[in-house]
């Protein structure tokens, strides 16, 4: 096995060779429709439209030059003004030609068509004249600008893409999972990364396509990981939950092939997209907390034929806990309302604090302290709002109270003006205590030398420009957040 491609720190980096015999469609849905559309209509205030552009039209060399250097100006398009950020697009001058292409001739658009000859003209005139500069500045291997007494350096290349790291209790190495279920083993001496189990060993995927987003070990050395499989066989579809678990580890050869642990079901997301049972992770208490994310983006009703259009459920955006002693465990609901947790971990005096995403109407992401019993506000209230995202979000039930999430005053706080707690589609992927001999991140006014630090490795966020890749940002961030006092919530 000799992985390559994706650096670890960068989760979630689409491939960046493009595909050979792909047609313009293909090689659109891969590399534009993520922000523009599968029918060019691009997203009101985010994404221009490419169907039917006039910018197309009247600035035919800057159109084409956009996924040659990236796009960062104020232009208009339609009548509608956007200050967004398009980074650049790694793709081959005749792979750009067949794309622009496609655009120009679909969804009633009819413009002359470009070429590759075209294509490289215009390139050789930009920051990355050829293709192979353009990669070399966008390559994994560029990491980001280390803070001052800290070191970047790159772990290991994957060809596949790590939903979730957790230690092997031997110490010696991290486990990864991927998506579908594959689980490899890094080694920290030799940064060597082998694999463990395909998914296609350890799920039944006739029950459905699997997403895999949860991977944790416990006290006694077991190793647990989640699988959500999307059963298009019942109506409504339904989410088919497994967690799986090894024998103790005993040393090595102790553990055999991950065993389905618990199993629950409830129906697939209204969108239908599904945000699943994610993060597990075992608590001071010694149970396990896992982390299960909503059906609906705001509590909105479904459109979507077979189904389930009714929002939330009792097994949904919540916070559950398990007793790993029991081999047939029941759900306890730890926590309410919590869109989507998609991390959360415990500082030194036992506080549980998450990191939830939020909605695509752009409401603050919540860093919150998770406590017994409490409601969170989704689908209700987001953030620090007091008005309502959406015309669907429904009124809290009568008597109902909700934990605020933490302010951010810091100086990075909300640039959108919120400070609940950040930036839309910003949320950290992972969250974690560091103690005070960590070096900090930044030269503001010392913290008193006992205190305790927080540093937020960035998530990736797919959806928004905030942190796409470019060859000036690595597509990741590590941030720090220092908790100023746990009731100024
Ligand atoms: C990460 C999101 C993203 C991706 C992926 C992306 N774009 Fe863009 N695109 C944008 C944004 C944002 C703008 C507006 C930039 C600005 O405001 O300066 C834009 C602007 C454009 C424009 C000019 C404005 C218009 O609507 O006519 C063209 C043409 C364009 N993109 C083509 C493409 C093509 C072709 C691809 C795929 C090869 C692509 N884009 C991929 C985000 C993206």
């Amino acid at each position: 096995m000799r992985p390559r491609l994706a650096a670890l720190y960068l989760l979630g980096i689409a491939s960046l060779s493009a595909q050979v015999e792909t047609t313009g469609a293909d090689l659109y849905r891969q590399y534009c429709a993520a922000c523009h559309g599968q029918e060019g209509l691009g997203i009101p205030q985010a994404f221009p439209p490419l169907a039917h552009s006039d910018f197309i039209a009247n600035h035919r060399e800057r159109a084409l030059r956009a996924p040659l250097e990236g796009l960062k100006d104020k232009i208009e398009v339609n009548g509608q003004t956007y200050q967004g950020w398009m980074p650049p697009v790694t793709l081959r001058d005749e792979d750009l030609a067949k794309v622009f292409n496609y655009v120009f001739s679909s969804w009633g658009n009819a413009y002359a068509p470009t070429s590759a000859e075209e294509i490289a003209k215009l390139r050789a005139k930009t920051t990355y004249p050829t293709y192979e500069k353009l990669l070399a500045a966008m390559s994994p291997d560029v990491l980001p600008a280390a803070p001052s007494g800290w070191k970047f350096s790159v772990a290991a290349n994957l060809d596949f893409q790590p939903t979730r790291l957790a230690a092997h209790p031997d110490g010696k190495h991290v486990l990864i999972l991927a998506a579908k279920g594959d689980i490899w083993n890094w080694d920290i001496a030799t940064h060597e990364v082998t694999l463990l189990w395909t998914g296609k060993e350890l799920q039944d995927f006739k029950l459905g396509d699997p997403t895999c987003l949860g991977l944790g070990t416990d006290d006694q050395g077991r190793l647990y990981f989640i699988s959500n499989q999307c059963n298009k066989a019942k109506n409504p579809v339904v989410n088919e939950v497994t967690i799986f678990r090894t024998e103790p580890w005993k040393g090595p050869g102790s553990w055999t092939k991950p065993k389905p642990w618990f199993k629950t079901a409830y129906n697939f997301g209204v969108g239908p997209y599904n945000h699943g049972v994610n993060h597990i992770a075992q608590g001071p208490d010694g149970l396990l907390y896992v982390s299960s994310g909503s059906r609906t983006d705001g509590g909105e009703p479904g459109q979507s034929p077979n189904y389930d259009k009714s929002g939330e459920n009792p097994l949904t955006a919540k916070l559950w806990r398990l007793d790993p002693r029991s081999e047939n465990p029941d759900i306890e609901v730890f926590a309410h309302g919590l869109r989507n947790t998609y991390h959360f971990s415990w500082d030194h005096s036992g506080h549980l604090l998450g990191v939830e995403n939020g909605t695509d109407a752009d409401t603050p992401e919540e860093l919150n302290l998770i406590e017994l019993g409490r409601h969170y506000g989704f689908p209700y209230e987001f953030g620090d709002w007091t008005t309502k995202p959406y015309p669907h979000t429904p009124d809290a039930p009568k008597g109902l109270t909700f934990v605020r999430p933490f302010k951010n005053v810091g100086p990075d706080a909300n640039d959108r003006g919120g400070t609940a707690t950040f930036t839309p589609h910003s949320s950290p992927s992972t969250i974690l205590e560091l103690g005070p001999d960590w070096p900090d991140l930044d030269d503001r006014p010392a913290r008193p030398p006992s205190a305790h630090r927080r540093i937020l490795p960035w998530q990736l966020a797919r959806r928004r420009h905030e942190h796409a890749r470019s060859p000036d940002h690595p597509g990741a961030e590590v941030s720090q957040a220092r908790l100023v006092s746990l009731n100024e919530r």
